[in-house]
């Protein structure tokens, strides 16, 4: 029987998709690894770009369930074409369809950090509206709690706490090379 190979099976390109909890550092750790070679995308940026709106306008005019249609929508017409690191925003985990998205495109990558980690990087945050509009950090824990499991399902899971994001990008790269590329 004929196999058949994707594209980027056919030529080794390497799609990581970073997800995890708001202050996780998916956009840091994009960066890290555009410093090793990989072309970064920013999910968050990619929507503002598209319609012309803040992430925090976005909320505020349309609404957060706007909001994740047009999440949705960017992250279905990603079409990296070499080696590339996607960071997602924390929400993207929702959605099934953005799970068959995110699946097809290459490997999840999980960054997981405590709590008082992410409290910790989150407080001051003045762009994030789920931040701005939680009336108490319990809103944003039980958030974050309610995620947790859905973080889990990802490829691959790597602890956060404490590293220098180059030595994530590192893991990172180390523990995708034997990830298959199912697009
Ligand atoms: C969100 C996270 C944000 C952004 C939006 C919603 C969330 O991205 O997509 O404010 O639901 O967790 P970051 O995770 O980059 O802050």
């Amino acid at each position: 029987m004929p196999v058949l190979l994707s594209v980027n099976q056919i030529i080794n390109m390497k799609i990581i998709i970073l997800i995890g909890f708001m202050g996780a550092g998916k956009s840091s750790i994009a960066v890290a690894l555009s410093r090793k070679g990989y072309i970064p995308l920013d999910l968050d940026r990619d929507i503002e770009t598209r319609s012309g709106m803040t992430i925090q306008d976005i909320f505020t005019r349309q609404g957060e369930s706007a909001f994740r249609d047009l999440e949705e929508a960017a992250l279905k017409c990603l079409d990296p074409l070499v080696d590339t690191v996607i960071a997602t925003g924390g929400g993207v985990v929702g959605r099934a369809s953005n799970w068959n998205t995110m699946r097809q495109l290459g490997c999840i990558v999980y960054l997981r950090t405590q709590w008082e980690t992410l409290q910790g990087r989150l407080n001051g945050s003045e762009d994030r509206p789920l931040i701005n509009s939680a009336k108490r950090w319990e809103e944003v824990r039980a958030l974050w709690e309610s995620r947790l499991p859905l973080y889990e399902q990802a490829d691959v899971i790597v602890d956060t706490d404490g590293r220098d994001p180059d030595a994530i990008a590192a893991e990172i790269i180390l523990r995708t090379a034997e990830f298959k590329q199912c697009r």
